[in-house]
């Protein structure tokens, strides 16, 4: 298990269409847990494998409700979503430091497979929902600032320009919180 790089805005893998995973082996599952242990020390919720230089689709999930296990999903795809939205300030650790309020289905169904490789079904709601729309976007090169007005876009770039890592490497301290 390892803690990897968190790839930033402006990095163009996150700007990817990423590759279905065609076996579900070691690698993958070794993949899986360091990409757990990676959102854990950036204290996130979700994390895509784009977000750590791997242009794969594999999401990691752990709303914090201790109701529903931390999930590792293989392909995953919204198979439906509600009509009715909500609206809820979201955040990434791909832009630390910046937060907007983004509209999604409040509700929706999502396929793919375990780490054992055997179809999983899940009916999201509230948080869950949210992070798992997040998170099958980051695989399909979408990040959530897509996702809000071209006026609030450009205002959140303006200020991701200012707060923006210097470095390749994320500070600890800039990542709390996001997705
Ligand atoms: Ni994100």
């Amino acid at each position: 298990m390892a803690v990897l790089e968190i790839r930033l805005l402006g990095d163009p893998v996150l700007r990817e269409r990423a590759a279905h995973v065609d076996a579900v082996d070691d690698e993958v599952r070794r993949l899986a847990g360091d990409m757990f242990d990676t959102m854990y020390e950036a204290d996130g919720v979700g994390l895509a494998a784009p977000q750590v230089g791997i242009a794969r689709r594999l999401i990691v999930v752990d709303s914090r409700d201790p109701d529903v296990e931390p999930m590792a999903v293989i392909n995953p795809r919204v198979v439906t979503s509600s009509s009715e939205t909500d609206r809820a300030e979201e955040g990434c650790l791909s832009i630390p430091g910046i937060r907007e309020v983004v509209e999604r289905p409040g509700r929706a169904v999502i396929e793919g497979l375990d780490l054992e490789g055997r179809p999983i079904r899940v009916e999201a709601k509230g948080l869950l929902a949210r992070i798992f729309q997040h998170e099958i976007d980051h695989i399909d090169g979408i990040l959530f600032i897509d996702r809000i007005s071209p006026l609030k876009r450009r205002f959140a770039l303006r200020r991701w320009d200012k707060v923006k890592p210097v470095t390749d490497h994320v500070p600890p301290d800039a990542t709390k919180g996001g997705l």
